[in-house]
């Protein structure tokens, strides 16, 4: 159900921090955006989602566009005002409930956006207890009284010593943020414009204020790389639950990689070391340890130990065994046991793929197509030079290099220097006593 709440998520900042070219909010974590975990937590609660950019702002913008319809962007001023209050500057809510996320905490759900709903207070702040503050404002508590909040670059070294810090997200009254946020100034030791000093001129005006004890794992803002990688562990290990939840097996779950926009039908094994990731959906599918499955459709087959797809495949009722690369192929009832590389390809059901078969799909220049009829057996050690086709019911003998063109039903093809034997060579050869 939808609410009458306006959220601004704040993703203008550079996010130095992360000591990257990147926009800090286009970091990703199990294969999408941060910033597009918090808008989707967002979406579920409310139809007003207002996205605040600036740094990289177009391809901030294009990239949550991928995901989402209908979201509001703003561009901050962040020349003239930089900080979380100078990305509040234009923004203009729909409702006048207004709640404010930091777009660098992707691990928010919400169960815990809602809870600052049920606070009729004129500012819900978010709060939590670290064992180390470093890096956050410090919760000026008096009483249990919010005081204000000092940024660390501001603090004194008794206020650095407060370990309550500001989690980043506020519920406001919208005239709150209209009366406020025109009065915010600079003059801090980061000369930016701090959406937290609204705090203390709303509680010298005696407005009332509430924190909201929330939890680290959710609340806590991704800074560094470091983060980021243990943001993704947390994301990684709900990604995997949920898919348990609906009947998945996994074996020693910790040890597989699944991104967010993998989705799994009916009941499907996943053994241990298995990386899913990009559009892809397994069906009713076994896919055994360190298989690699990337933007691609598996149904009713079994993949691996070890084998890779790549980008665009289709495999339906058919087993891909070790050391198969197969690329932007289409197999329906195929069997390709061992060491072979399949791109480009189309292959039908009953067909046999022997152990190291190559489809030659590139000659330096463009990739060809492979097609492959019906019960085709292809013998180990062929390969097959694309632009080629073969119709049903055919033979290739091991060790063939099959040649571009068309290849007729009911044929034997075969392409074999023939065996030369030279009697008594390997004792010659190596010397008596090699019996
Ligand atoms: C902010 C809070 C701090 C809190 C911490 C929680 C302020 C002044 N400080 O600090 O009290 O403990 O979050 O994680 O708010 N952003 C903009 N425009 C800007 C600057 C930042 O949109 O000009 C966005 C960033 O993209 C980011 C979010 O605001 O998503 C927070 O910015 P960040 O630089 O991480 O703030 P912190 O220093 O972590
Ligand atoms: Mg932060």
């Amino acid at each position: 159900m939808l609410n009458p709440l306006s959220i601004v998520i704040l993703a203008a900042g550079k996010g130095s921090r992360m000591k990257s070219p990147k926009a800090k909010v286009l970091h990703e974590i199990c294969g999408r955006e941060m910033l597009y975990y918090s808008i989707k937590a967002a979406r579920e609660i409310t139809d007003d989602v207002i996205v605040v950019v600036a740094h990289q702002k177009d391809a901030v913008i294009s990239a949550m566009q991928k995901y989402f319809e209908g979201l509001t962007f703003i561009t901050q001023d962040a020349e003239n005002f930089p900080g979380t209050g100078g990305a509040m500057k234009g923004v203009v809510p729909k409702y006048d409930d207004v709640l404010v996320l930091n777009g660098d905490m992707p691990l928010i759900e919400r169960t815990s956006i809602e809870k600052f709903l049920a606070n009729p207070a004129d500012i819900v702040m978010s709060v939590i207890p670290l064992d180390d503050p470093s890096g956050y404002g410090r919760v000026v508590i008096e009483n249990g009284q919010v005081l204000r909040i000092v940024e660390e670059k501001d603090a004194s070294d008794a206020e650095k010593a407060i370990n309550t810090v500001n989690a980043g997200v506020y519920a406001f009254k919208h005239h709150v943020l209209q009366t406020y946020i025109p009065r915010l100034s600079n003059a801090n030791a980061q000369g930016e414009y701090y959406l937290t000093d609204v705090i203390e001129m709303a509680r010298a005006d005696a407005l009332s204020i509430a924190p909201l004890y929330v939890t680290e794992e959710e609340f806590k803002g991704v800074n560094s790389k470091n983060d980021l990688a243990n943001a993704e562990m947390i994301m990684m290990d709900r990604i995997r639950r949920s898919w348990m939840d609906t009947g998945v097996i996994m074996q020693l779950p910790h040890t597989i990689y699944i991104e967010e926009g993998v989705r799994f039908e009916g009941e499907c094994i996943i053994e241990n070391g298995v990386r899913l990731s990009g559009n892809t959906l397994i069906a009713n599918s076994h896919i055994k340890a360190h298989s690699i499955i990337e933007e691609s459709t598996v149904k009713n087959s079994d993949v691996g130990p070890l084998a890779h797809l790549r980008p665009l495949c289709v495999l339906e009722d058919t087993h891909v065994g070790n050391f198969v690369e197969v690329k932007k192929s289409t197999l329906i009832g195929v069997k390709a046991g061992h060491l072979s590389y399949l791109g480009d390809a189309t292959i039908d059901s009953g067909t046999n793929i022997g152990a190291g078969t190559i489809t030659c799909n590139y000659d330096g220049i463009k990739k060809y197509q492979t097609i492959i009829g019906k019960n085709v057996f292809v013998g180990s050690d062929t390969q097959l030079v694309a632009p080629i086709e073969i119709a049903d019911n055919v033979m290739i003998a091991a060790g063939t290099t099959v040649t571009s063109g068309k290849y007729e039903s009911d044929l034997l093809i075969l392409s074999r220097i023939s065996i030369k034997k030279v009697p008594g060579f390997f004792s010659r050869f190596f010397g008596k006593g090699n019996e």
